[in-house]
């Protein structure tokens, strides 16, 4: 059975107060079979580790930078993140990719760098309406995920979360529907069997994010194939957040 995991990526939001007092009502959430990640801005991180070691959530980064250490002036590494108790990293978000320019190559060594530190990837990848509107959408993510992905091995990759985001849902309101989320998970965990093998596609969750909120939540988590969600803009409320952790 795969594990149900829901992530809140909070983006550039919230200053401290507010961030604090977000964090402190999440962190009474009991919720069964449910793993619960936030991503705070990376400026909160360390005190929210340090706050959290008695609750079900766990704290990750929103970006790292792929080099160990060095010159890289406004960078945090892999290592930084792991050093500070952090357990996951985001990596290819549709915003790094379309705002910093973010290439296929350049995440594949993002993704080479938070494996080598033990910390959990949560990679994402999404279409554009255009290539949507086309009906591109499958040949289009398995490109993105081979050109970042295929070449680690299996062991490399163990504790792999995958993300489909379809840009065009993202902070729009239009969500995909369910059917649509559902096909394309499924074309994700098919080409995830050619590539590793079937035991490895059948562990290995896949979130859907994009404009998820606490009314949608159910009917896609239900979906075969849809192991639970990334969440932007409703993640930003506890109630809307509670509510989208307790979907089933
Ligand atoms: P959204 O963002 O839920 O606000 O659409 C999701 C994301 O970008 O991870």
């Amino acid at each position: 059975m795969r594990k149900k995991i829901v992530a809140g990526n909070w983006k550039m939001n919230l200053e401290w107060n507010e961030a604090q007092a977000l964090f402190h009502s999440l962190l009474d959430i009991q919720a069964d079979g449910v793993e619960i990640v936030i991503f705070p801005p990376v400026l909160y991180i360390g005190e929210f580790v340090k706050n959290s070691s008695e609750a079900q959530i766990t704290i990750g980064a929103q970006n790292c930078f792929s080099k160990q250490d060095g010159a890289f002036t406004g960078e945090i590494s892999a290592a930084m993140v792991k050093s500070i108790g952090a357990t996951h990293v985001l990596i290819g978000h549709s915003e790094r990719r379309t705002i910093f320019n973010e290439t296929n190559e350049l995440l594949k060594e993002k993704l080479r760098a938070v494996i080598s530190n033990g910390l959990i990837p949560v990679f994402c990848c999404g279409e554009e309406l255009a290539i949507r509107e086309t009906s591109k959408q499958n040949e289009f993510i398995l490109n993105q995920l081979e050109a970042s992905i295929g070449e680690f091995s299996v062991e490399e990759l163990k504790d792999l979360v995958l993300a489909y985001e379809p840009i065009w849902a993202i902070g729009t309101g239009l969500t995909a529907t369910s059917e649509e989320a559902e096909e394309m998970h499924a074309n994700i965990r098919s080409w995830l069997t050619k590539k590793f093998g079937e035991e490895f596609a059948n562990q290995t969750p896949i979130l859907y994010g994009g404009s998820c909120n606490d009314k949608n939540a159910s009917e896609l988590f239900a979906c075969p194939n849809v192991d639970g969600g990334l969440i932007g803009g409703a993640a930003l409320k506890e109630d809307t957040f509670k509510k989208i952790i307790s979907a089933r």
